[in-house]
């Protein structure tokens, strides 16, 4: 095997885990090193799948295999604790999104990448689906003139089954949050993404309506007042009986832009349609709700340049980790 290969570790094994070891599978310049699970017939299960070595504590697997590359897919509060022990060590960074469970140590994360000069990644795989992917080029292209407002909902199902299937995602401490830092993260990135723009204000209420006994927060609306006079809009539940197809509409001056799930249909005014995606992406990996885009984004941290216009950059995601801030705060405000 040529030693130009990008040797690459991956640090925990569960239901994430399984887009990325695809993802990276599918790529002719990097190695599966190894896997990291505390559980250890999880990181065994992983490694038999992909042919590599498994480890349950990463820090002795970052020593053994000094990996050039580590991708993160642990609960958040473990996010930045690992992520910097990585850089510190010398190893570039695909974490999971969010950075973290805070915004403080989604900050560290950025100060130690650019003291260390490592690469620090973080997934947000949606920005690469077709249809936003289209949304974003015809919104740079100038031809719905400008936008007016950006509009997300998230409707989707979450039970005590799925709480109790990885308790860290239950509590504040170590998720940091439910449906907004959770699922909806996708969707407020996107919103902002399609906004183009620093967030002025927010006002928003986070709260908990379903009947799960999980802590955190359930329910999620609010307005988003962006620096350049765009209003954005949510709407995110986990109270829904199934997972709808997440929406994100963007209403532009000449017409508008309607994202479901992974495709686009962009409409003038006057109600001809302009372009839209293609239909029938294939899903692989964990969900399909989750986007098809895990293989683009993987393909993208490894051949830096590509895809220039959907970079998703650390500093992007530190800017949704941002907006995730306020609107808490704007809720424990309004209290
Ligand atoms: N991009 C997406 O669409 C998407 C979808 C689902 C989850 N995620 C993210 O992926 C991450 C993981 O979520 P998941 O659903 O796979 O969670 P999970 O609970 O299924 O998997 C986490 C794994 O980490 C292991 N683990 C915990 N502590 C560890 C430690 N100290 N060392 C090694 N392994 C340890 C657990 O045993 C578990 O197998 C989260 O950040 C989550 O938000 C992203």
């Amino acid at each position: 095997m040529s030693n130009t290969l990008t040797r690459v570790a991956v640090v925990g094994c569960g239901v994430i885990s399984k887009n990325h070891l695809y993802a990276l599978n599918k790529l002719t310049t990097v190695q599966i090193v190894a896997v990291c699970d505390i559980v250890e017939q999880k990181a065994k299960d992983a490694a038999d799948a992909y042919g590599c070595r498994y480890y349950t504590d990463y820090h002795e697997m970052f020593v053994k295999e000094k990996p050039d590359v580590v991708h993160i897919c642990l609960p958040h509060y473990l996010h930045a604790p690992v992520a910097i022990e990585a850089m510190e060590m010398g190893i570039d960074v695909l974490c999971e999104k969010p950075m973290h469970k805070d915004l403080e140590g989604a900050r560290r994360m950025k100060e130690v990448s650019l003291r260390t000069g490592r690469r620090l990644g973080v997934i947000f795989q949606n920005r690469y689906n077709s249809g936003c992917r289209l949304a974003k080029k015809v919104l740079v292209s100038g031809e719905l003139g400008k936008v007016k407002g950006v509009c997300g909902t998230v409707m989707w199902n979450r039970d005590d089954r799925y709480y109790a299937s990885g308790p860290w995602r239950a509590s504040y401490e170590t998720a940091g949050g439910g449906v907004i830092i959770n699922q909806a993260i996708h969707t407020l990135d996107l919103v902002r993404w399609f906004a183009d723009s620093d967030v002025e204000d927010v006002h928003a209420t986070v709260s908990h309506h379903g009947e799960t006994h999980a802590e955190v927060e359930d329910t999620a609306e609010g307005v988003i007042y962006f620096k350049n006079g765009i209003k954005g809009l949510f709407f995110f539940s986990i109270n829904n009986v199934c997972d709808e197809q997440v929406q994100v509409s963007v209403y532009c001056e000449k017409g508008k832009i309607q994202i479901t799930g992974t495709e686009a249909v962009i409409t003038l005014n006057n109600g001809e349609v302009l372009e839209s995606t293609p239909s029938h992406e294939t899903f692989y990996g964990a969900k399909s709700i989750y986007g098809v885009s895990h293989v683009r984004q993987i393909a993208h941290f490894y051949r830096p340049g590509n895809e220039a216009e959907t970079t998703m950059t650390m500093e992007e995601a530190l800017k949704t980790q941002e907006l995730i801030d306020m609107i808490f705060k704007s809720s424990a405000k309004s209290d």
